[in-house]
């Protein structure tokens, strides 16, 4: 998995650039932006917690500034790099209500980024990982600032789009539709050094990863699906494996890595569940698919639904292709496993 090459993210994507000409272009300079935020924000994030417990003599607070919460510190950064690249025409970001358009006095470009600034800020002050998601799309709309029309597109328009993940180490993992690739970062020299080549997920996994708090309130199939995967069958083996972080970024990376399933499904009280389409279910289904994974609203592929508001939301299905393909095999009532297994327990 390592190489004993030293490869920076940025040579990397020259070299992408250099083998695929066609596939990529200036948008690849918005990746770096991207990655130069991540470092910014990593940067702050390894300091929460040391803020949190020296408390009132941190600097920020010692110099009168205001505290900012990380998530919004998080989406300021992302602004304050992407902003002024020349390269985007319009973004969205989960932190914000409507589309933010790029500063008067900056050049506009052809691209639009949709991103969700800091993934899972529930976790922070626990010092769990969390994240950053990302989405680069070409603008539809042809000159001057982009539209929420632009920012507006299914997820099979994407170009690249990725995660970071603040962790016991940091990583970036992205794809431009030619694999997924994972950067690991070294602090000392400040650099995403290539860790994970063209990273494959397994095509079956043994986890799952669910609120299952919300049990009481899903859909029998959910409910079926759930019972179903804890029932003890050494043929598939099952029982499956609960592991649930309760960052998204968190939870993908690892059943991206070993395999496994991530569900959020809708429940009684919210029809569609809780992630949002742009920020998180479309970049985190493109790289999923890239990996040889799948992603599901329940009956349609994510990267199929085209959005209609900026901060809508999806039923989510995510993970290895025959776990994802059980799922939704029980959510559409054509799954008779536990049915038959009920007979005999
Ligand atoms: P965000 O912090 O960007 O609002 O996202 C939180 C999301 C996601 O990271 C996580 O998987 C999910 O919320 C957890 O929700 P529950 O607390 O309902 O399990
Ligand atoms: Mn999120
Ligand atoms: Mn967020």
């Amino acid at each position: 998995m390592t190489d004993h090459r030293a490869i920076t993210l940025s040579q990397f994507v020259l070299q992408q650039e250099r083998e695929h000409p066609e596939a990529s272009g200036e948008f690849t300079s918005v990746l770096l932006d991207i990655a130069l935020a991540a470092k910014m924000i990593n940067k702050a994030v390894v300091r929460a917690g040391l803020a949190d417990v020296i408390g009132a003599t941190g600097d920020v607070n010692v110099q009168g500034e205001r505290v900012q919460k990380l998530d919004v510190f998080a989406h300021e950064t992302i602004m304050r790099v992407l902003g002024s690249t020349g390269q985007l025409a319009v973004v969205a970001s989960e932190e914000d209500e409507g589309i933010v358009p790029m500063p008067d006095d900056a050049p506009i470009g052809k691209y639009v980024v949709n991103f969700d600034p800091l993934d899972g800020s529930s976790n922070i002050d626990a010092n769990v990982n969390i994240g950053t998601i990302f989405s680069i799309l070409p603008r539809i709309t042809r000159k001057g600032q982009g539209t929420i029309e632009d920012c507006l597109q299914a997820g099979r328009r994407q170009m690249c789009a990725g995660y970071v993940l603040y962790g016991s180490s940091t990583m970036l993992v992205y794809t431009t539709g030619d694999g997924v690739h994972g950067f690991t970062y070294e602090p000392s020299i400040g650099e995403f050094l290539l860790s994970h080549a063209d990273i494959r997920t397994p095509k079956r996994g043994h986890i799952y990863s669910v609120n299952e708090g919300n049990y009481a309130r899903w859909s029998d199939g959910m409910k079926r699906y759930a019972d179903w995967l804890k029932v003890e069958d050494k043929a598939t083996d099952r029982p499956y494996s609960m592991r649930y972080v309760g960052s998204l970024v968190a939870d993908f990376h690892r059943n991206l890595l070993y395999g496994g399933i991530y569900l959020y499904p809708g429940d009684a009280k919210n029809p569609n569940g809780k992630l949002r389409l742009l920020y998180e279910a479309a970049p985190l289904a493109f790289v999923a698919e890239q990996a040889g994974g799948a992603a599901s609203d329940g009956t349609r592929r994510i990267m199929d639904l085209a959005p209609s508001s900026l901060h809508q939301r999806t039923q989510l299905f995510l993970g290895s292709p025959d776990d994802v393909a059980d799922c939704e095999a029980f959510l559409q009532g054509r799954h008779e496993g536990l049915n038959l297994e009920r007979r005999t327990l």
